[in-house]
């Protein structure tokens, strides 16, 4: 067990290279802090002797006072010790821990807390090679073993140790080991999965941990450690087509180009004819650089910068790849997304895609189905909520250059960022671009918006009113164009409960049915601005995501927002449709300002208080700001 210190002590430079040499192995604890997990970890820490000397003085201390193994050492104390140290303050979902043995550097990626949620897993699987699976051998199978099995396998992970922990309590028996490895190959079989290596132990006792135990004579196979220092897990990304996202161009003077990043895969060798996605341009690999050396080859993992023969435009983001086999160009995918917001994903609500150095607004256009990660059931969904999984059809604003996941993850896997808050949301796979958009192109017309705004005299642009139900958005909408109409101007509005009766009239009032009502009206409203028109909304729009969305279809001052300000109680007095009452009733679900939310404008161009004025006075007001900024003069 003195492995290292040994070597230290003798030869210290010989340790260090000894170190530097030294294979990787990333690999992620899947199970709860019942199946025995901080044990395991506790007791690898420990035997690698990776504990300082103070931490383990106090190990021994709190055993005997507060561990519940008698005057043993009590693992599970020093990992929710380190855990509690982490924690404070600052809040982090998952811990890396570092150990190393004589033949292998290790780093452990635990997920704390009883309860290990979908997110923290993703998150401390998305670096793993391997992962330890932990069965109680008292429980069998559990629902949470499938769970993680599954996301494990969706996030790439090819090798899984299932460790059946706690032998001990089963009396070493051969036959509920034997039917625990069946359930789980049974179970597994199709998460296509390279290997699968069940170990029976026993964490807390040490058993089959760093050499076969002898309460297991009918056990031939590794002990865990020994098993995860030989494993072979090398994904060998170096013989997979040569990809390299670019993360900057460095052009220190006029005579140097040189494209940096880090190769996801393959090899590149100076002369390698390559191609640059999405501009599809060609070149030859010139140099290979690393810091002040030329390499004449480099492979996968490498951070590198390449010059090329050619002059060609490349930017942050784009791929350099290998033109014999290039990967793909789309803007449309079929992908997985594990979520991992409080806020669901809501179809047609836009999100940040962030992939290999590259980002770009998207939304999920169609949600297929969601999975139920215990069972692998399907089940059609309006949303995914927090820890779900599904399978959705993506559709982001420009083309990337990507493989499919299942071929080269770096290449394949994406984050979904809320364009709000800027929080990471979610996380996905592609699976395959979907080849339909590419067969639409956009048409060109001969008349445009400019021509046909000139015609009408007029600046097209949206009037989007947004606030309560109740508020007066439609009675001050109406007044409003009767007065652009009375100076002339060709307007239209659209009114939330008119379009409901025909265009929107499958949706009701979910979260995810409001986005894609708006979602439909931005795009109406987009039209008749081409169309040369004034546009009024009035809808509730109560989510700012939306509203954003919206502004940004059209260019910058076609987009007014008019936030028509009454406060609920207001709305719930006056209640022209009789609906508060019924709210309040309990009779209409989802109402807004009951149980349903309202996102009040932060920054509106136009904030109408309707308490202490009229109808009139109100649209007076909006017409003034019109003429005031442009929008009534004759283009
Ligand atoms: S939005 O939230 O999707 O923008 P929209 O403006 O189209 O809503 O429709 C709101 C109108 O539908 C309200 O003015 C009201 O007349 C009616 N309505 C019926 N049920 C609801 C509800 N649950 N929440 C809000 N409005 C409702």
């Amino acid at each position: 067990m003195t492995h290292q210190s040994d070597l230290i002590a003798e030869d210290v430079v010989a340790y260090l290279k000894a170190q530097e040499q030294k294979s990787f192995l990333r690999f992620i604890t899947c199970g709860s802090v019942d199946d025995g997990k901080s044990t395991l970890i506790g007791r690898l820490l420990y035997d690698s002797k990776l504990i300082f000397e103070d931490q383990l003085a106090a190990l021994e201390a709190d055993s005997k006072k507060v561990g519940t193994q008698g005057q043993e050492i009590d693992f599970a104390l020093l990992v929710d010790g380190l855990a509690a140290e982490r924690e404070q303050g600052i809040t982090i979902d998952v811990a890396y821990r570092f150990f190393s043995t004589d033949k292998r550097k290790f780093i452990v990626a635990d997920t704390p807390g009883h309860e290990q949620y979908t997110r923290n897993m993703a998150t401390g699987a998305s670096t793993a090679d391997l992962a330890v699976m932990l069965v109680d051998a008292r429980k069998g199978i559990l629902q949470q073993t499938r769970r993680h099995s599954f996301i494990v396998s969706l996030l790439g992970i090819r090798h899984v140790v299932v460790a059946i922990n706690k032998m001990d309590l089963v009396g070493y028996s051969e036959e509920t080991f034997a039917a625990i490895e069946r359930d789980y190959r049974t179970f597994a079989a199709d998460l296509g999965f390279e290997t699968i290596t069940c170990i029976p132990m026993s964490a807390l006792r040490g058993d089959n941990i760093l050499k076969a135990s002898e309460d297991t004579p009918w056990y031939t196979g590794p002990a865990l450690l020994p098993y995860l220092e030989a494993i072979d897990v090398d994904r060998d990304r170096s013989g997979a087509p040569f990809r390299m996202p670019v993360q900057w161009v460095n052009r220190p003077n006029l005579d140097f180009r040189g494209f940096a990043g880090t190769i996801a895969s393959g090899t590149v060798k100076v002369g390698d004819a390559i191609k640059v996605l999405p501009s599809a341009q060609t070149s030859r690999v010139k140099d290979i650089v690393l810091y002040h050396d030329t390499l004449d080859s480099a492979v996968a993992g490498q951070a590198v910068t390449i010059t090329l023969d050619d002059e060609i435009d490349i930017s942050r983001g784009d791929v350099i790849a290998t033109a014999e086999e290039p990967p793909e160009v789309a803007d449309q995918f079929e992908a997985k997304i594990i979520w991992m917001a409080d806020d669901a994903l809501l179809p047609g609500r836009p999100y940040i895609f962030r992939a290999a150095n590259r980002q770009m607004p998207g939304v999920v256009t169609d949600l297929k189905y969601k999975i139920n990660v215990n069972t692998l059931d399907h089940m059609a969904a309006k949303k995914l909520e927090l820890n779900e999984v599904g399978v959705c059809n993506i559709s982001l604003d420009a083309a990337i250059a990507f493989d499919p996941f299942q071929d080269i993850a770096e290449m394949g896997a994406f984050i979904i960022v809320d364009r709000m808050t800027n929080n990471t949301v979610g996380a996905g796979m592609i699976d395959f671009a979907l080849r339909r958009a590419s067969n639409i192109h956009w048409q060109a017309l001969d008349v445009d918006k400019a021509e046909r705004a000139v015609m009408k005299k007029q600046k097209p642009a949206i009037l989007w009113f947004t606030g309560l139900s109740g508020s007066g958005k439609s009675t001050i909408a109406n007044l409003v164009e009767k007065r652009l109409h009375a100076l002339g101007r060709h307007t239209y509005i659209l009114d939330g409960d008119n379009v409901r009766h025909g265009l929107n009239k499958d949706l009701g009032f979910t979260d995810a049915d409001r986005v894609e009502n708006i979602r439909r009206v931005g795009e109406v409203a987009k039209l008749m601005v081409d169309a040369g028109l004034m546009v009024m909304t009035s809808f509730i729009s109560p989510f700012r995501s939306e509203r954003r969305m919206v502004r940004e279809l059209v260019e910058g001052d076609e987009f007014v927002e008019i936030f028509i300000d009454t406060p609920l109680e207001v709305c719930a007095e006056r209640d022209p449709k009789g609906l508060y009452k019924k709210a309040k009733a309990g009779e209409i679900k989802n109402f807004t300002g009951y149980d349903s939310p309202y996102e009040a404008p932060e920054a509106p161009d136009l904030h109408i208080k309707t308490v202490d004025q009229s109808a009139e006075d109100c649209a007076e007001e909006i017409v003034r700001y019109l003429e005031d900024n442009g929008y009534l003069a004759a283009v």
